[in-house]
């Protein structure tokens, strides 16, 4: 479709802009400064600041640019004394009640409400009433309120609502005393502290970084998620070592969430200082004796020494190489090359819930990305809870809904609460996800798939138009409920679904920060899955490698396995259930104290940078491989620099080919990896072992019928988020404390339980 082009005039100066195009948003494109405070790119109009006022030539007033859509032949003035005046006189009615309490505000250093006001400078002050006075107050473990420095611009009204549909914050009260605020006065919603980010005042603050410091004393530096697969780009603000505080607010980075976090990205860092980070290396020289400080160069030594004699004994396939998906893509490939090149065993694996290889072998249109997902015009998503466990996913298939007017089918045995935007829900039994894959790849099969998922075959045909009926892109989503037949079908789709009129677009919804890079870097390419390995321990496998941690999933029923190897050594944060039985246990460094790479669902690689200097002894992962690697006889080659690792994913991945860290500098340009697209392929054998499968399906399962709580996955406590006490105050249910001008923090008994009493304010 072509894009009609107009002309406009701004300030003195030609230009063609295209028809429809926003006149705030042309003015500021063209380097022309409008000041704004309501006016928040992709979130539904508020037009109540009145600060961005223009003068469009034959318009009586000045008008407001935030609400004007461009015409040919327009001629606008955006700076004059008349236009200055106005937006002054605006501006003294915003701080009619503003407290000017910048020294002691948390925002003071980065308020757009100082910046504009200290850019004019010399603002007059006229009112002499006396100011309204709200008293500070918490309204969640994570947000506080100091009520009186609103601007009633309701950004975060308008982003609780459309990004994260929650509507938890809201407006209360009338003409000069209307506050924002919460029902009940406190907030049972995400945490996501979106609100707080978008919020262009200090009126909503972070409540885990109050008072703390001061925005000019950290040194922000851009890195990338290290929770789920969504890949968030956020700016780490350090002091003296310290990780004090994440925001993704744009004057620090631009990255493909644009000011977008979740409650783990903000608020779930307080873990890479934490008191019980390991320290030193350690060595347990007994079985079930203590593990033991040692110096790195024993350690490695006694690693080396110990892998070596059991590979010599027991074959290199007895030594097991496992890689957590939280690493980089550093680390992984390092582990794969020991694995393969060093001890030369198959057996490595990711510490994966799923494997994503199915799908990648199989491929047929490239990943969809988050922009592709936020302007798609159909959504099909299979499984999964993107509101849970990708929340930005969850965020762009909402706006995708409520501001761009798509369609979202959703396939599922639980009604999540994404189901609220869907025009379709298709409620199947648990575990039946698998049949209607098989009935989109064949519709033969819909009757009986329908009997197998408990639905009717009318559902499927209502699925199947509104799919037919797309006009743009559809994008095709599914989560780990997929088995692998139904993967590989599922990739193929975009030839099923092909002539709807746009694009079909894939994106899976992996569940940790690179489990796509763990799959690129081959660690799901051994003939082994972690769990298998773990059933294997003591008797085919003798020894294990494992850097980061094994899943409760993995360990669960098999609590003793790694206590029948030979030997174990853990590289890790935190002592775990893995390091439990570990002789060895290695300091790794977190995501904040290394350089590297991270690969989004989107198949973005994107980089995590160093923000501050490993804590104790700490090391990156990649660099403890290669340190082992040398010990063995080996020089890897990396030179103590993640990018030389990097320049070699580059040169032996196929799809990161011509990837280079310059390349993957500019967040706001991220650049995705080239996973092979493959043709069109016979899937006669996946759709009849998919038929097979969905045959052997049980009719009995029942649906769920409960929308899950928010905060259901996203507030479960994983080794990390345990080091965060806020997350233990919403796991344990965000019970309202006793006193809201209080943290809730310090509103806990002294063995650390969370009082029962629920109060008023
Ligand atoms: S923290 Fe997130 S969900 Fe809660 S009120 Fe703020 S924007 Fe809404
Ligand atoms: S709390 Fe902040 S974002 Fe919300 S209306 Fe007030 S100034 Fe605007
Ligand atoms: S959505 Fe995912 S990547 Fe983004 S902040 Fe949350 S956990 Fe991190
Ligand atoms: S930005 Fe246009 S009225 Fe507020």
């Amino acid at each position: 479709m072509s894009i009609e082009i107009i002309k406009v005039t701004i300030n003195g100066q030609l230009f063609e802009v295209p028809k429809g195009a926003r006149l705030i948003d042309v003015c500021r494109e063209k380097g022309f400064d409008i000041p704004s405070f309501c006016y928040y790119a992709d979130l539904a109009l508020q037009a109540s600041c009145r600060m961005c006022l223009v003068r469009i030539e034959k318009m009586p007033k000045l008008q407001t640019s935030c609400t004007v859509i461009c015409t040919d032949g327009m001629v606008v003035t955006t700076q004059s004394e008349e236009i200055e005046k106005a937006q002054r006189g605006m501006t003294e009615f915003l701080l009619a009640n503003h407290p000017l309490d910048c020294p002691v505000c948390d925002r003071g250093g980065e308020c757009e409400l100082q910046e504009l006001t200290f850019d004019w400078g010399g603002l007059e002050e006229r009112f002499t009433e006396k100011k309204n006075y709200y008293p500070e107050k918490y309204l969640s473990p994570m947000v506080a309120n100091d009520p009186q420095r609103c601007i009633l611009c309701k950004r975060c009204t308008r982003v609780c609502d459309e990004w994260m549909g929650e509507d938890a914050i809201e407006a209360g009260g009338r003409g000069a005393n209307t506050v924002i605020g919460t029902y009940l006065g406190w907030l049972d919603c995400s945490q996501c502290g979106n609100c707080i980010e978008v919020c262009p005042t200090g009126t909503l603050l972070d409540a885990t970084y109050r008072h703390q410091a001061r925005p000019w004393e950290l040194a922000q530096t851009i890195s990338t998620c290290t929770y789920c697969s969504d890949g968030c780009q956020m700016s780490l603000g350090a002091r003296a070592g310290e990780l004090m505080r994440i925001v993704a607010r744009d004057r620090y980075v631009n990255g493909l969430n644009g000011e977008f976090l979740c409650v783990k990205g903000r608020f779930g860092h307080p873990f890479v200082n934490h008191e019980e980070r390991i320290r030193t290396p350690l060595i347990r020289y007994k079985k079930s004796g203590k593990l033991i400080p040692a110096t790195w160069d024993q350690a490695i030594r006694h690693v080396a020494q110990r892998l070596d004699a059991i590979a010599n004994d027991h074959g290199r396939n007895a030594v097991a190489i496992v890689g957590s998906p939280r690493l980089t893509n550093e680390a992984l490939y390092s582990l794969q090359k020991f694995a393969l090149e060093l001890v030369g065993t198959q057996n490595y694996a990711a510490a994966d819930a799923f494997s994503l290889k199915p799908f990648f072998d199989n491929l047929a249109s490239p990943l969809a990305n988050h922009r592709d997902i936020r302007h798609a015009k159909t959504i099909l998503l299979i499984g999964g809870e993107p509101e849970e466990l990708q929340p930005l996913t969850g965020k762009q298939i909402r706006q995708a809904v409520r501001n761009g007017g798509a369609k979202l089918i959703i396939v599922n045995s639980v009604p999540i609460r994404l189901r609220e935007q869907s025009s379709q829900f298709v409620h199947i039994r648990p575990g039946t996800e698998d049949a209607v894959v098989l009935a989109l790849a064949d519709q033969t099969k819909d009757s009986f798939a329908a009997q197998k998922a408990g639905i009717d075959s009318s559902e499927l045909d209502a699925a199947r138009e509104l799919i037919a009926n797309t006009n743009g892109d559809l994008v095709v989503m599914f989560g780990g409920e997929l088995s692998a037949q139904a993967q590989a079908v599922l990739a193929q789709s975009p030839f099923v679904l092909a002539g709807v009129g746009g694009r079909v677009l894939l994106h899976p919804l992996p569940l940790f920060n690179n489990s796509i890079g763990a799959h690129d870097m081959g660690l799901m390419d051994g003939p082994m899955t972690a769990t298998e390995m773990l059933d294997a321990a003591g008797n085919t496998i003798r020894a294990m490698y494992v850097a980061g941690s094994f899943l409760p999933l993995h360990l669960q029923g098999r609590e003793e396995a790694l206590g029948n190897l030979d030997f174990l050594v853990v590289q890790e944060l935190f002592e775990s259930e893995t390091t439990r039985f570990a002789e060895v246990v290695l300091p790794a460094a977190s995501f904040a104290e290394i350089d590297g790479t991270f690969t989004n669902n989107d198949g973005m690689v994107q980089r995590v940078r160093q923000s501050i200097p490993p804590v104790h002894q700490a090391k990156a992962d990649w660099v403890i491989t290669a340190e082992l690697a040398r010990e063995l006889g080996v020089d890897f080659g990396f030179q103590m620099s993640a990018s030389a690792v990097f320049r070699e994913i580059e040169a032996r991945v196929p799809a990161y080919a011509g990837l280079r860290y310059p390349l993957l500098k500019d967040e706001s340009s991220p650049v995705q990896a080239k996973h092979a697209i493959s043709e069109r392929r016979d899937i006669t054998p996946e759709i009849n072992a998919l038929r097979q499968s969905v045959e052997a399906m049980t009719e009995s399962g029942e649906k769920f019928g409960v929308t899950p709580k928010v905060g259901h996955e996203l507030f479960k406590i994983g080794n990390l988020t345990d080091k965060v006490p806020q997350f233990h105050l919403l796991a344990a249910g965000n019970p309202r404390p006793e006193t809201v001008r209080i943290s809730p923090l310090y509103q806990i008994t002294i063995d650390g339980k969370v009082r029962e009493t629920v109060a008023g304010d």
